[in-house]
């Protein structure tokens, strides 16, 4: 593989060497170091069990992929708009997908350039819906519904509000060919309309959780009807895999990020930070955000014993942020590690102009590039991080493309199940929404969930006086 299509990630600046005391030391990434070998061997047995399918997405999809490119090329040109009704997992990869690789002002390009416009609708806010059908003629529009469990309150109800305006607007028949589910094959009501109302239906496979779906059809559906290259974005993924199946850890990238995470956690810098420098990368730090903190965030380890724990991910992006979170960072408590992706070749540059040349506070710009501040921006920050002893490491991508990007997403992916293991935790599950999934069921009245509502009921009542 050539160097211009590999990534890099540089962690000079998490070691004692560079940061002082504040960053780790050989010693404290050598007391780690018993956990690894488990930990790697539970990776692999967990693959191997089937309890890791997104492992397996990059390379088992041959057959998916040829049914996504056929049903894309259908639909592209019959429709005007696309709109993808899910939430959590099933949003966020496609937005972050999306964003990286698409013109950024893709819905306003000429539509000889592009594909039908796009929606990502990931919230059941009232206002939402109602303007979306303002500027989405829905007569045009395709609508992707895309829920795993098949039963998430948010994108069912979306799903039912769309589906009656589709058959009034359109007849019930039409609307049949204008929804597509993407959904597990058994689980919850969506099979099963779907099923029986015939929509065209992608199946996410059984052990390929919400926040690990953006390789399933989730993400490449959306990807291919823009004209995103999906088989790149899978090969990236692919490549990715070969680097991440060795054991030793430091051989590993997505290994050796969980372990300097792991290290830095232990340390007491507890929040991470995803911080792009680049505006393609803005919704991978959303996308991270929800993986790491979803995947991590736990009360009990995998012996049950309660633990609470789990590092929180804070989104940033450069060089915006630096007028508004980087103060708190650099000087701020030692309990952050920022993780900045940078990129080494941008698809667009501009030129700032040599004008001003008697203002030699901002005469020095000209002749330089966006490019180049923006990459003098992110080296700046990462030598006020270091210089006072704040931990931070650099990932970069040659360029931003499907290859590199595939790589992207399932390094972090691989990384947050070895982050798991390695703090004896169950990232791939989520009890805390099941929870809060479960009372909105029962304050929703869904039967089965009257006990629910009885615990909700009997909480305590609010006191006035702490109501202002
Ligand atoms: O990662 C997860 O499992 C969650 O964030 C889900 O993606 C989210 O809750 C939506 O669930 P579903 O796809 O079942 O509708």
């Amino acid at each position: 593989m050539s160097d211009s299509k590999k990534l890099k990630l540089d962690y000079n600046n998490m070691m004692q060497e560079f940061v002082g005391s504040h960053g780790l030391s050989a010693a404290e990434l050598e007391a780690i170091k018993p956990k690894f070998a488990p930990a790697a061997k539970a990776m692999k047995e967990k693959r191997k069990e089937g309890g890791m399918d997104w492992r397996d997405l990059p390379l088992n999809q041959a057959e998916v992929v040829k049914d996504i490119l056929a049903y894309a090329a259908k639909m592209k040109d019959e429709v005007e708009y696309f709109v993808l009704l899910g939430i959590g997992g099933s949003a966020l990869g496609p937005m972050a997908v999306h964003q990286a690789l698409l013109h950024p002002f893709y819905n306003d390009l000429p539509r000889a350039e592009r594909g039908p416009k796009l929606y990502i609708v990931d919230n059941v806010d009232p206002e939402r819906l109602n303007y979306l059908f303002q500027v989405v003629d829905i007569k045009k529009a395709l609508f992707n519904v895309v829920s795993k469990s098949g039963s998430t309150s948010e994108t069912m109800s979306q799903f039912m509000i769309v589906k009656e305006m589709l058959e009034n607007a359109v007849g019930k028949e039409k609307a049949k060919e204008r929804i597509v589910a993407t959904t597990d094959s058994k689980a919850g009501n969506l099979i099963k309309i779907a099923t029986e109302e015939g929509y065209k239906t992608f199946i996410i496979p059984s052990g390929v959780g919400g926040r690990f779906s953006q390789l399933s059809p989730v993400g490449l559906l959306p990807a291919a009807i823009c004209g995103i290259d999906i088989a790149e974005l899978l090969e990236g993924a692919a490549y990715m895999d070969g680097l991440c199946n060795e054991d030793e850890v430091f051989n590993n990238p997505a290994y050796a990020y969980a372990a300097l995470n792991y290290a830095a956690l232990l340390k007491g810098a507890n929040i991470c930070v995803m911080m792009p420098y680049a505006d393609r990368l803005k919704y991978i730090s959303d996308w991270y955000v929800q993986l790491w903190a979803e995947s991590l965030g736990k009360r009990v380890d995998n012996e049950g014993k309660v633990v609470n724990i789990g590092p929180t991910p804070i989104k940033a992006l450069g060089a915006t942020d630096q007028h508004a979170q980087v103060q708190l960072f650099v000087e701020g408590p030692f309990d952050k590690l920022v993780v900045f992706i940078g990129v080494d070749e941008f698809h667009e540059d501009i030129e700032i102009p040599k004008i001003f040349g008697d203002m030699p506070n901002i005469g020095f710009l000209g002749g330089h590039s966006h490019g180049s501040l923006l990459k003098a921006e992110q080296m700046a920050t990462e030598f006020a991080l270091m210089k006072n002893g704040k931990m931070n490491m650099t990932i970069t991508l040659p360029k931003v493309t499907a290859f590199t990007l595939g790589q992207l997403l399932y390094f972090f992916e691989v990384a947050t199940g070895f982050m798991g293991e390695l703090m004896n935790i169950n990232a791939f599950d989520q009890p805390g929404v099941e929870e809060g999934k479960n009372a909105t069921y029962a304050l929703m009245g869904r039967p089965g969930y009257e006990d629910k509502k009885k615990e909700l009921d009997s909480r305590p009542a609010k006191k006035e006086e702490y109501v202002i």
